[in-house]
């Protein structure tokens, strides 16, 4: 039994491949059109996941497309009514969400009358339930979707239980702790898809000086798990539609504003892009998460009351927000964490195909997501013909094919010397985060890491973070958690007698959004960390995603380009390890 999901004409366009119950690959569209949040049809991500599980579309038994429009229609046509440019914009992309069977044929090059499988529509947040549950380790577990918007819900619970999820409640448009997020982002100064991240690494600098104000942009009612919404005089959001234009693939999605004068009449001015970040700014990001922290606790701890489960499984946009994540434990009784690494909204073509394969045909679990790696590979013929034809040797780049143990050796010195590495290896991660396979690795103890990792390669906000990667086994030695955060998923804070050793990834506020690095996970990474422990006494590296402000780098080629743009030192792909010519090292 073959199922094909598809994430298309949606910011993070996706597919993923389930082959009897089993994920086989998963992959953004972004990492083949370099483009992005790419959204538009993921043609070349669902040829690669064909592919890799070597079957043509002919064998492709279901198709599941998170998206449904009759769900919630009555709300839709009344928003329909009352704002007819945005029901224009939805109905475009509505018309294209019916041509999936064609667009999938004509990515094919085949006849529409050629696809046998069955298209199934699954709402967006049973999608997002499905994509986080169905992979978990667990049997049972409270299930929580929250992002900006989808199929006209913001927010969907539930109880998960062997193969069937039961939704308990959502919240519908226009209430959303996504679009408070971006809202409160963009009031800050920040306006790009996806700046959501930025500030929450913001807020580390701040204190939530104005929580009394935030309670009235996001209101409860103070009974657990009843919900929430928003105070809507601060956003334009139910006026005049959320402004997303996702439906080009070859443009990163776009938002237009939605915060209104009553925002800035509350907190002060709006910050505009490039403007100085002040003291008021920091305290106002800070104030931002903590009251997400509030409204998700709140949900939660109802959750977990009407559950009484023992873990929780997240999903949706929201579910990225590393920070809340990590202070689950004290903050609910939760006692088990589950979010995979594509939470957000690539993570729907997973859900799509789960949603089928166990709610709507019935069949049991028997698959759990216990690593990152299904993107595409590389064989060691491709590696070296990308160094043959980049010109790497005869540029006087030295290029050294080293045994596995020895490679690790090598490159873990390098580190601890205060070079940056790229280190390219097997399957690309699936979801934003770099995991080991794509990531540039640096030397954790250096605090001045940070600013030349900045100055040379990454050219980010010098406010974010960069994130440590650690032995599992050392994870209750340098953080004051020890539960695994495979996914870079949680952030936890680092012992304070640990600080001033990994000051690099260490954020302002004391914690680590860490990856915890098992041997059955990722062997190569961990032997890497573990001979960088070997040399240094600490069991930790700095890992950030292999790029420069482009989606992470996907084929040798884009490594090696990378490398060279950039002001990397050494290089390895898969066994080889290139270094630069001696006399500019
Ligand atoms: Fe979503």
């Amino acid at each position: 039994m073959n199922i094909l999901g598809i994430n298309a004409y949606h910011g993070n366009a996706s597919a993923a491949i389930v082959c009897d119950g089993r994920l086989v690959a998963a992959v953004e569209e972004e990492r083949f059109n370099r483009v992005k949040y790419a959204a538009g049809f993921p043609a070349q991500a669902i040829r690669y996941c064909l592919h890799a599980a070597g079957l043509t579309l002919a064998d492709v038994d279901h198709v599941g497309v998170p998206r449904n429009p009759w769900a919630r229609l009555g709300t839709k046509l009344f928003y329909a009514m009352r704002m007819p440019s945005f029901a224009r914009e939805r109905a475009k992309v509505l018309v294209k969400f019916t041509g999936v069977p064609e667009a999938l044929a004509q990515a094919f090059e085949t006849d529409p009358q050629n696809v046998r499988a069955r298209f199934h529509r699954v709402e967006h947040h049973l999608a997002h339930l499905a994509s986080t549950f169905f992979v978990s380790p667990f049997d049972t577990a409270a299930v929580l979707s929250a992002d900006g918007l989808g199929d006209f819900a913001s927010t969907m619970w539930g109880a998960g239980k062997g193969n069937r999820i039961d939704v308990m409640g959502s919240i519908a448009f226009p209430h959303s702790l996504g679009l408070y997020y971006t809202a409160v982002t963009q009031y800050l100064g920040f306006l790009k898809f996806g700046d959501e991240y930025k500030v929450m690494g913001l807020g580390a600098y701040g204190e939530p000086a104005h929580l009394e104000k935030f309670r009235r942009i996001v209101k409860t009612n103070g009974r657990n798990g009843n919900g929430f919404r928003l105070g809507l005089d601060f956003f334009t959001h139910h006026r005049r539609g959320p402004e997303m234009t996702w439906s080009d693939s070859g443009k990163t999605p776009e938002l237009g504003p939605m915060f209104s004068d009553a925002m800035s009449t509350l907190l002060g001015p709006a910050r505009n892009p490039g403007e100085p970040l002040e003291q008021r700014h920091r305290d106002l990001a800070a104030t931002l998460q903590a009251r997400l922290e509030e409204v998700l606790f709140e949900i939660l701890r109802g959750l977990h009351a009407r559950t009484g489960a023992r873990a929780v499984c997240l999903a949706g946009g929201v579910a990225f927000n590393c920070v809340a994540n990590g202070k689950i434990f004290d903050a609910t009784p939760f006692e088990e964490v589950y979010v995979q690494p594509a939470a957000g909204d690539a993570g729907l073509a997973i859900g799509a195909a789960y949603h089928i394969h166990h709610q709507i045909l019935g069949q049991p679990r028997s698959f759990v997501m216990e690593h990152a790696y299904w993107g595409p590979e590389f064989s060691k013929e491709k590696v070296c013909a990308a160094v043959e034809s980049s010109g790497l040797a005869r540029s006087g780049f030295v290029v050294a094919e080293l045994p596995e143990e020895e490679l690790a050796r090598v490159a873990a010195a390098h580190i601890a010397n205060g070079k940056i590495l790229g280190w390219f290896q097997g399957r690309a991660e699936w979801g934003p985060r770099a995991l080991g396979n794509r990531s540039i690795v640096a030397d954790p103890r250096r605090a001045e890491m940070k600013e030349i990792l900045n100055r040379r390669i990454k050219h980010r906000e010098i406010f974010r973070p960069f994130a440590p990667s650690i032995l599992e086994e050392a994870t209750g030695e340098f953080f004051e958690k020890s539960y695994p955060s495979p996914f870079m998923t949680l952030a936890y804070s680092v012992r304070p007698e640990k600080r001033s050793i990994i000051p690099a990834p260490t954020h302002v506020d004391g914690t680590g959004r860490l990856q915890t690095v098992s041997r059955s996970g990722n062997p190569r990474y961990w032997r890497l960390i573990r001979e960088f422990a070997n040399l240094t006494g600490v069991p930790v590296v700095l890992n950030t995603s292999f790029n420069d402000n482009e989606p992470i780098v996907c084929r040798p080629e884009e490594a090696i380009d990378c490398f060279l743009r950039t002001q990397m030192d050494v290089l390895v792909l898969g066994n080889l390890l290139i270094t630069k010519p001696l006399e500019a090292s």
